[in-house]
């Protein structure tokens, strides 16, 4: 197997006391907590009692991060934002689009999470057109929904790149060979999929990726990263911005706008420092393994469950195609609040959204998890479609 010897499932498990009490199967809401973690907050908490303001070592974890996303991401440092949430970047890169002329349409994926559906239908109040691209009856959405939809008058796509409603995995690379052809530029939204699946900004053809800690990064909230394509970027003037998006912080100037030439000009105001320690600590673990032996190793274990579930003659919501899916498991459920309440009373942790079961697998997770789960479902069959 290709992950004997990597820092995945047994081999790092035991760094998460989370699984001393529950079959934690919930990372596409929220990554399990690891005793780096932990301390990487303490940390925080001790500097402060103990040196007051550590500014210099605030800003030294701010670029600790950005450096780890650049290298998550195959990128240069130069290119990649730090942000407080994916929110904020995609709203700093919107505000740099010009959509009061021609080229006003967004095109978006049914599959977006409400915070980027929600960005591309406030730009309608200053000229936009939004389109929406409905998924197949199987649940995917092919390149070409979105080649259908994409002509001159496109400025923005926005594909993401793993549905946090149906793990669907969109074919990004795909996608920008259509986007592009017509002048529009990409956005992927890659929260669902960075820590779990490999993302090299060289290969998958979006101009802008953006994502955050919560999940697979093994981090908390308030911190994410916007990678933005250097020559897109130049081109690209927000009008969203703040003092930490400035060429020079420390001019203190209030009598121009000057944007940092890198990508820090989707930076904003004060670093997150209180989610910068865990984050740059939950990262760490995230490469320390690898993401690509993360991958094959979750891989193994969602080709395990899919196949449980079919025994089980359950209807799996997630396309099935090898480069269709990731980490996220969905599965549609009769009645799914009380499913997973039934698994929450077994002390097996998933979620749900629309009628889907989520069950999502990350480098912790290892195959007793995943038959565990199988048992319970099996318990609880009436509950499945
Ligand atoms: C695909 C996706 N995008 C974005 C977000 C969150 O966005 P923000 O960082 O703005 O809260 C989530 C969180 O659940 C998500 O799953």
């Amino acid at each position: 197997m290709a992950t004997v010897g990597a820092r995945v499932g047994a081999a790092v498990r035991g760094e998460f006391p989370v699984f001393e009490a529950a079959t934690y199967l919930n990372s596409c809401s929220q990554g399990a907590l690891s005793g780096r973690v932990r301390e990487a907050v303490e940390g925080w908490l001790a500097g402060w009692d103990e040196n007051g303001a550590e500014w210099d070592f605030w800003v030294e974890r701010n670029e600790s991060f950005r450096t780890a996303i650049a290298r998550l991401l195959h990128a240069s440092g130069d290119d990649v934002a730090v942000t407080t949430s994916v929110s904020q970047g995609v709203s700093g890169l919107v505000s740099a689009l010009d959509l009061g002329g021609e080229r006003n349409r967004i095109v978006i994926s049914e599959y977006e999470f409400p915070t980027v559906g929600q960005i591309a239908h406030a730009q309608e109040l200053r000229g936009a057109e939004v389109v929406h691209v409905r998924p197949d009856a199987d649940g995917s959405i092919p390149p070409e929904r979105f080649a259908e939809q994409i002509d001159e008058r496109t400025a923005l796509v926005c594909c993401t790149t793993l549905s946090y409603r149906s793990g669907h995995r969109h074919d990004v690379a795909a996608i920008a060979e259509a986007a592009h052809a017509a002048g529009a530029i990409v956005l992927a939204d890659s929260y669902q999929a960075c820590g779990a699946i490999e993302l090299d900004v060289r290969s998958l053809g979006a101009d802008a990726v953006t994502g955050g800690t919560v999940k697979y990064l093994l981090g908390t909230s308030g911190l994410g990263f916007m990678w933005v394509r250097p020559e897109v970027r130049k081109r690209l003037t927000p009008l969203q911005t703040g003092w930490f998006a400035d060429e020079d912080i420390f001019a203190m100037s209030i009598a121009d706008y000057s944007p940092h030439a890198s990508a820090r000009r989707f930076d904003s105001g004060t670093p997150p420092v209180p989610s910068l320690y865990p984050g740059v600590a939950g990262m760490e673990l995230v490469l320390e393994a690898g993401v690509p032996a993360i991958e094959a190793h979750v891989r193994t274990l969602v080709d395990r469950l899919l196949a449980g579930l079919d025994e089980l003659g359950a209807t799996v919501a997630t396309p099935r195609g090898e480069g269709e899916r990731g980490p996220l498991v969905c599965v549609v459920s009769t009645d799914p609040n009380t499913l997973v309440e039934a698994l929450a009373a077994e002390r097996i942790v998933t979620s749900t959204r629309d009628l889907n079961l989520r069950i999502s697998l990350h480098l912790y997770n290892v195959e007793e998890d995943v038959d565990r789960i199988l048992e319970a479902l099996a318990r609880h069959r009436a509950l499945l479609a």
